[in-house]
């Protein structure tokens, strides 16, 4: 630090015996201020020379004279691009609706097919279909009139039987109370339908419910008969 002082005293002691003519503006001055005040001159004034004609031609800037082949490479790059995200997307479209379509043992489980023949009358066979148990019976035709010969206004889910069933002889429901969900026994219970023993209720032949806590008939599934001896359910 010391020396930058001393350096400065030496240099105002020097500028008060330069005569004053000289100290007015003169280049000397300037020069002195650079020194002193360490004050930068960028030389921006200064005009580059033109080598053009000394440069290769291949450093040279290029001139455009057509823009086609840039753009030609702006829409094939454009278009290449539209053309794998639309790909992709349909690959992703794809894939979801096949992870959301039903596969081939699920749609096995979702329907059942039972031969009639093997059921003979006044029996109620038992199947499991989608989780659940499915009562297949086999009614006889005393069974049928017991159902038919009901007033449906004294009912507290009222429905004909002739709406529940498709042919007489065959009723077909998902065995399940509609109580809490306990499962009925075939041929109990004081309408000679189903009982179920967890709470009381009483079904009819029609699977109607009849007496007990149970607010509305057993369910009936949508199903089909092919032909004379087979069922499909589901
Ligand atoms: S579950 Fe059947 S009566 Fe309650």
């Amino acid at each position: 630090m010391n020396h930058v002082i001393w350096h400065r005293l030496y240099l105002s002691k020097y500028i008060a015996r330069v005569p004053k003519v000289l100290l007015n503006d003169s280049l000397l001055l300037q020069s002195w201020r650079m020194m002193f005040y360490r004050s930068r001159f960028a030389h921006t004034d200064l005009k580059v020379p033109d080598f053009s004609e000394y440069r290769r031609r291949s450093n040279k800037p290029r001139v455009r004279t057509c823009d086609a082949p840039r753009k030609l490479l702006t829409y094939s790059v454009a278009g290449g691009g539209c053309v794998v995200a639309l790909y992709s997307a349909k690959s992703v479209v794809i894939q979801l609706l096949s992870s959301l379509s039903i596969t081939a043992d699920q749609l096995a489980l979702a329907t059942i097919e039972i031969k009639l023949s093997d059921i003979p009358e006044g029996r109620n066979v038992t199947f499991k279909w989608r989780g659940k148990p499915l009562f297949v019976n086999h009614r006889t035709a005393e069974e049928v009139e017991m159902a038919r010969r009901v007033d449906i206004s004294t009912l507290r889910d009222p429905q004909r039987d002739e709406d529940r069933v498709e042919r007489p002889e065959w009723l077909i429901v998902i065995g399940v109370c509609t109580h809490l969900g306990c499962i009925p026994i075939h041929g109990s219970g004081d309408f000679g339908g189903f009982y179920c023993p967890c709470h009381g209720s009483h079904y009819d032949t029609s699977g109607r419910t009849r007496k007990g806590p149970a607010p509305t008939n057993l369910e009936v599934p949508s199903y089909q008969f092919v032909g004379e001896d087979l069922l499909i359910v589901g």
